[in-house]
């Protein structure tokens, strides 16, 4: 039971901007110790502006906490080859503790090579092969950012997990797969029993049900709707939408993948849209950084 989930209209929200807080001033006490400031940079390829607020965040989030750090913006139609020979004088740079290709590349580039070109020690995404193959058998490495997140905030209002079913929506390398073997493995939190669903899995609904904690990361906005849950499951839904909305002064507003003003009423506990996942996926990052920064100077 998470006794410091905030509670409002009775519904219990899980709220990632307060746990991503506290990350953050964690990791602004360990920055002021060091001379040289942990440096993160991120790589942009062309235009699309959910992915061009994404990063402008996470630096905005570098400055809070003292890091340093670099946007290197692309345009759309930038050759594969040549995005391989930037990431070569990222990893060669030795100023540059960590780096991120925001995700997703425009259709000529292949992301596996651009992901496997990166070194491993910079890959503060935790997205390459090495990392995610250490995180599978239990080995130091870098975490993908969004489960690392998630598991902070569960393990941030205290949520028990063992021996919960835990069912995730979505099996994409950034989410679904990770944060399904994380739950799985022998851990705190952890120990849960976890199915993963996708875009062939049959009567969805009956699956959702058995959910004690449902992670949905599906990419399809407000699919999750009330009665797809079971009642008091803890829902962490990592979706983001821009939805038309002339009220708002940008011109949108933004959802998730659960309709959360039902779902909300009908679990125990719920992450919100904004504010729920996306600043841990910023706080984790930043953490990574530190870490890769920890490993790199040897402190
Ligand atoms: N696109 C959506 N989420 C992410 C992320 O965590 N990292 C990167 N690099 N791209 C993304």
């Amino acid at each position: 039971m998470g006794l410091n989930a905030c509670t409002f209209v009775g519904v219990n929200i899980l709220d990632g901007k307060k746990c991503a807080n506290a990350l953050l001033e964690q990791i602004q006490k360990q920055t002021l110790e060091f001379d040289k400031k942990p440096h993160l940079a991120a790589v942009i390829v062309g235009n699309d502006p959910a992915s061009k607020t994404y990063v402008a965040a996470k630096i905005r989030a570098c400055e809070r906490v003292g890091f340093s750090s670099s946007m290197v913006t692309l345009p759309e139609d930038y050759a594969q080859e040549k995005l391989l020979d930037k990431i070569k004088q990222l990893n060669e740079d030795k100023s540059i503790h960590g780096f991120i290709v925001q995700l997703p590349l425009p259709a000529h580039i292949n992301p596996q090579k651009i992901i496997l070109a990166i070194d491993p020690k910079k890959d503060v995404d935790g997205f390459h092969p090495q990392n995610i193959g250490k995180m599978t058998i239990g080995l130091p490495g870098l975490r993908p950012a969004t489960p690392s997140g998630i598991i902070e905030l569960l393990s941030f209002y205290n949520i028990k997990t063992e021996g919960k079913r835990c069912v995730v929506l979505g099996r994409s390398n950034i989410v679904g797969m990770p944060i399904s073997i994380m739950l799985a493995q022998k851990s705190k939190p952890g120990n849960c029993t976890v199915t993963i669903c996708h875009s062939r899995t049959k009567e969805l609904s009956l699956i959702t049900k058995t959910a004690d904690i449902l992670i949905v990361a599906m990419g399809k906005m407000e699919y999750i709707q009330a009665n797809m849950i079971k009642k008091d499951a803890i829902v962490i839904d990592v979706g983001i939408h821009r939805e038309t909305d002339p009220n708002t002064k940008r011109g949108y507003s933004l959802k998730g993948d659960v309709k959360f003003s039902e779902v909300a009423e009908k679990s125990s506990f719920i992450t919100p849209v904004p504010g729920g996942v996306g600043p841990l996926t910023i706080a984790s990052l930043l953490n990574n950084t530190l870490k890769a920064y920890k490993w790199q100077n040897k402190t």
